[in-house]
């Protein structure tokens, strides 16, 4: 299946978005395209993570990652931290988690242009570590803000940090697919889905955790 996360590479010929400061726009699969697409609202926010040396991920990072997809958007999914591929590009899960992050975003007719996602870190720990409270709190006024631009009716949180934002105490495997209302709108905690490359038993239980979100969107629960 081609999703856009495994789509076929061509040059981007001009620069849609400062990913880096001196503009010069990385090589993406065509379909990876419209992901680029800053909204309007988010240009001054991009810019400046663009440009962020708040903490020394900032020495590391090839390309920053803001985010991707609509704002104002009814559905937001926030995810931990870029890997290789999303340095590589400036985007949010394309790498292999993307693949299955794709796949369930079918699974409730939805595509990448039309949620918007992101990560509680806008760079790469090096070799993929886990991100450290000191960069996760450097991030943390840009992700409010991108809340606030996106106004979602849902949150989905993908993994722990992202989690931690408003369940700081509690344990992933214990609450996961558990909707809560906080500030008007539902959060709801959900495996990272590069937890289920690791373990293929729990492609099951994030595809059944997404399976409630059409609901928690269309306001009928
Ligand atoms: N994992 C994440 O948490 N975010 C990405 O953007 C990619 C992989």
């Amino acid at each position: 299946m081609t999703t856009l996360a495994n789509s076929r590479p061509t040059l981007i010929s001009a620069p849609l978005r400062p990913t880096v400061p001196d503009g010069v726009h990385p090589v993406a699969p065509a379909a990876l395209m419209p992901l680029y697409q800053v909204p309007a609202g988010c240009a001054a926010t991009y810019e400046e993570i663009a440009d962020c040396p708040a903490c020394v991920l900032a020495k590391t990072r090839s390309r920053t990652v803001p985010g991707s997809g609509p704002a104002p958007c009814d559905l937001m999914l926030i995810g931990e931290a870029p890997g290789q591929r999303e340095d590589e590009l400036g985007l949010p899960f394309v790498g292999r988690s993307g693949q299955f992050l794709d796949e369930l975003l079918a699974s409730i007719d939805r595509t990448r242009t039309d949620v918007y996602v992101t990560n509680v870190v806008k760079c790469r720990p090096p070799a993929n570590r886990d991100p450290n409270p000191k960069e996760i709190a450097a991030c943390g006024d840009y992700l409010d803000r991108q809340i606030a631009l996106v106004a979602p009716r849902v949150i989905a949180t993908l993994g722990r940090f992202s989690m931690a934002k408003w369940f700081p105490a509690e344990r992933i495997s214990q609450i996961h697919g558990r909707a809560v209302q906080r500030d008007g709108r539902w959060i709801v905690p959900m495996y990272h889905p590069a937890a289920a490359l690791r373990d293929g038993s729990l492609r099951a239980v994030i595809k059944q955790d997404f399976a409630q979100l059409p609901s928690l969107l269309a306001g009928t629960v």
